[in-house]
Order: structure tokens, then C-alpha cells, then sequence
């Protein structure tokens, strides 16, 4: 039995449906409903051995009462380019759509909200904390003036305040990028649902199960890290990846959303 607690489109979930059929079973999860119904008709032929469900990872122990029932977690982490490439979705900079930034559509808090209601030092903290924006405070005053005489309702609106503010980076990141991811990890509250999630999943490892976390972002991989040596130190799992997988150059080059990927695995012991 498999978990996929981010099935996506369900590329990573069609490789090991391949390889259990056709005894195993997997259950998919995703916050995503747009998500799971691609995934329901990709693993159209495997739906003996699948089973889906719209829900955060956060909340495993509902998801999956009872303990030690998996061969195998897998995270992967962040969002699908199909999620980030719908502009009605509003996470990308680079097509003009509502600011809306949630996972879960029927989640109350959007981007739109936090950009025209949060205060200065919100702003500031979530660009610093999330995001690890050099510019913070600058951003943060740009869009409290901007917002002043209209509300910021576009990722073009907010591309734009933050392309006039931000002095243009040395390297080849668009000034927005930082603030995009830092608005899209606080509205849906990424972080924390890691750091709850991993705990839960480890504890639901069968022995010998394996555990393996694709992260995309430097403070993902750190509670990875971290809940990792926590585990390991209770010699509950052993860690398989003493240091992170990364993409290969050849890889980064065909693909190059893959330049910051991270895989990190673990054993139940
Ligand atoms: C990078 S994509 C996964 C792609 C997938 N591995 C595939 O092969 O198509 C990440 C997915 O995780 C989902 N996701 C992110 N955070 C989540 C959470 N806390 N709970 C459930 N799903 C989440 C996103 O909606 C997205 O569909």
C-alpha cells in the first residue's frame, strides 16, 4: 500500500501504480480538486488499485486512522505547472489573472486579501520569512502607497509595483519571484502543513517502509532535514540520503523547473 500525499496529475502515482498492479493498492491525496480529476482520468485503467481524496496533508491522522499501514510516502512538494500556468489561478507573474493564489479553491483567504489588508510589518514578515526578500520593507511600502488609490486585484497590478520598486537583480530572477512565492507559502499556510504532515506520515510507515519528500524551497528542505535527525536520533527510521538528491545538469537542462529540487528519503525502522 502507497500514499502519494501530493498526486498532482499523477505522473509520480502512474510510475508505482506500474510497478504494484496488480496487488497494491495507492491512495492519492490533494488539496487540489482541479488536480485529483486530472489524476482520476490519467489512472483511469488502475481505479481497482486507487483510491483519491481532496484533502490538505495536514491532516493525515483524519485521512488515515489507525497506524503503520504504508510501504511507501511520497511529497512532491509546492505546485504542478499545470496549477502555475492557469492564469485564473493567479500564482504566476508572468500571466495577468486575479490575485488569488490558493490550493484550495474553497478556502476563504486569497492573495487579493492579504496584499490590500495586511499591515506593513505583515507584509514585511511574510516577504522575509517566506519569500527571504533583501527587499522587503521597500516592497511592503510600495504596495501600501499603491493599494492608497486602488486595490491590488492583478498579478500584473502587483508585478508592476514591485518591477518599479525593486532595482533590477544581478542574476536572472524577475523581482517578483520572491514575493510570489512568499504570498503563495503564507496563503496556503505550506510551511506548517509540512511540519504537521511529516511527523504523521512517518508514523504510518510500515518497517522497511520508506519515506521520500521532493522539496523545492530551502525551508521545506530544512523541516525535512530536521524531522529526519529527529526521528532518526529515536532510531524510529534511518536515513538513505545522507545528503539531498539534486537534478543532474543534464536534467536542469531539459527541465529546467527542476533546478531547485531536493529528494530526501528515510526508512522505518
Ligand atoms: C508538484 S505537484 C505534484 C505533481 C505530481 N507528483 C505529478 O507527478 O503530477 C504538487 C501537488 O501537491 C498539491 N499540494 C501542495 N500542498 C498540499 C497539501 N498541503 N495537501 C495536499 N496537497 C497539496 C498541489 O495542489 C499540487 O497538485
Amino acid at each position: 500500500m502507497y500514499l502519494d500525499c501530493t498526486i498532482g496529475a499523477g505522473g509520480h502515482s502512474q510510475a508505482i501504480l506500474k510497478r504494484i498492479v496488480p496487488g497494491g493498492k495507492l491512495l492519492g491525496i490533494d488539496r487540489d480538486g482541479e488536480m485529483l480529476n486530472l489524476a482520476k482520468e490519467r489512472l483511469k485503467n488502475y481505479r481497482k488499485n486507487l483510491e483519491l481524496i481532496q484533502e490538505n496533508f495536514a491532516n493525515l491522522e483524519k485521512i488515515i486512522p489507525g497506524k503503520e499501514r504504508f510501504d511507501g510516502v511520497l511529497y512532491d512538494l509546492g505546485l504542478s505547472i499545470l496549477q502555475i500556468q492557469k492564469k485564473e489561478r493567479g500564482f504566476s507573474f508572468s500571466v495577468d489573472g486575479p490575485l488569488d493564489m490558493r490550493m484550495d479553491r474553497q478556502q476563504k483567504l486569497t492573495a487579493e486579501q492579504i496584499v490590500n489588508e495586511a499591515s506593513k510589518e505583515e507584509l514585511c514578515q511574510i516577504l522575509r520569512e517566506y519569500g527571504e526578500e533583501y527587499y522587503a520593507e521597500r516592497i511592503a511600502t510600495a504596495i501600501i502607497k499603491e493599494r492608497k488609490f486602488s486595490p491590488i486585484s492583478t498579478t500584473f497590478q502587483l508585478k508592476r509595483v514591485i518591477a518599479h520598486t525593486v532595482p533590477k537583480r544581478r542574476k536572472r530572477i524577475h523581482p517578483a519571484t520572491k514575493t510570489f512565492q512568499a504570498l503563495r507559502i503564507a496563503i496556503n499556510r505550506e510551511l506548517e502543513a509540512l511540519e504537521e504532515s511529516l511527523p504523521k506520515a512517518i508514523n504510518l510507515l510500515k518497517k522497511r517502509g520508506r519515506i521520500a519528500v521532493i522539496s523545492f524551497h530551502s525551508l521545506e528542505d530544512r523541516i525535512t532535514k530536521h524531522t529526519f535527525q529527529k526521528f532518526a536520533q529515536s532510531k524510529s527510521i534511518k536515513i538513505i540520503t545522507r545528503s539531498p538528491v539534486v537534478p543532474a545538469q543534464m536534467e536542469r537542462c531539459i527541465n529546467p523547473h527542476s533546478r531547485s529540487a531536493k529528494l530526501r528519503v528515510a526508512e522505518k525502522l
